[in-house]
């Protein structure tokens, strides 16, 4: 049984999709959560499933590496082995990366490398692209640049609002990070050559779709 560390500073969707997941037969169970933000509703999700909460603000430190340094030590002491950020808005710097070597797994609302940083969903809508979604992949020392894990695609309509495409989008995340979380708990996951090399068990894809990306145009709404 892997130990997960989550780091967020939201609301914590990504982190409930990966505690439910946990209740069934998972190969994983989270330790401790941890948030820069002391009101991030994740940290009340956590609380609510019995596991550690703890709020380790980003400032007053002095330096990100103080803050950082903090972070790790937490997680240590939760026995963490690998860690998950699920909606976590701060870079990650080297120095923190060098104590979890490829261990740490990041989501992001866009099909990287495509729209990178912030309002990835946003981003997407102003380009007038017609597919988006959401990639898990390691988190390297760049702005969403590691090695993709898995994606998970879904639909953009003209019609739709930031609002509509952010959930389109966290409704395939809930699927997809569960996922990649089994293959890195079940030691199938790993990075070779600055690539991450997966290893498929039954019922897992590198490419999630929305059923609704394959419908039959030709049928009307
Ligand atoms: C998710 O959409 C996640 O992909 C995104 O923040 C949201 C968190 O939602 N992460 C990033 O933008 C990281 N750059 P949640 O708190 O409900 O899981």
């Amino acid at each position: 049984m892997i130990q997960v560390g989550v780091l967020l500073s939201g609301s914590g969707t990504n982190l409930q999709a990966l505690i439910d997941a946990c209740q069934g037969d998972f190969p994983a169970r989270i330790a401790v959560v941890i948030s820069n933000k002391e009101e991030a509703y994740g940290l009340e999700r956590a609380r609510a499933a019995g596991i550690p909460a703890i709020h380790v603000p980003h400032r007053g430190w002095g330096s990100r590496a103080a803050f950082e340094a903090k972070l790790s030590e937490t997680l240590g002491e939760h026995g963490v082995q690998w860690v998950a950020c699920a909606g976590f808005m701060r870079i990650l710097s080297p120095a923190f990366l060098d104590q979890w070597p490829w261990r740490v797994l990041n989501i992001h609302p866009a099909l990287l490398p495509s729209f990178p940083g912030m309002d990835g969903q946003g981003q997407a809508l102003a380009s007038g692209v017609r597919i988006a979604g959401a990639s898990v992949h390691f988190v390297d020392s760049g702005t969403d640049t590691g090695p993709i894990v898995a994606q998970a695609a879904t639909f953009v309509s003209p019609m739709d609002t930031r609002d509509d495409l952010v959930a389109r989008i966290l409704t395939m995340e809930h699927k997809l990070y569960p996922m990649c979380l089994r293959m890195a708990a079940e030691g199938r996951l790993q990075v070779k050559d600055g690539a991450a090399m997966v290893q498929l068990a039954h019922g897992e894809a590198l490419l999630l779709l929305d059923p609704a990306l394959l419908a039959d145009p030709t049928q009307g709404a």
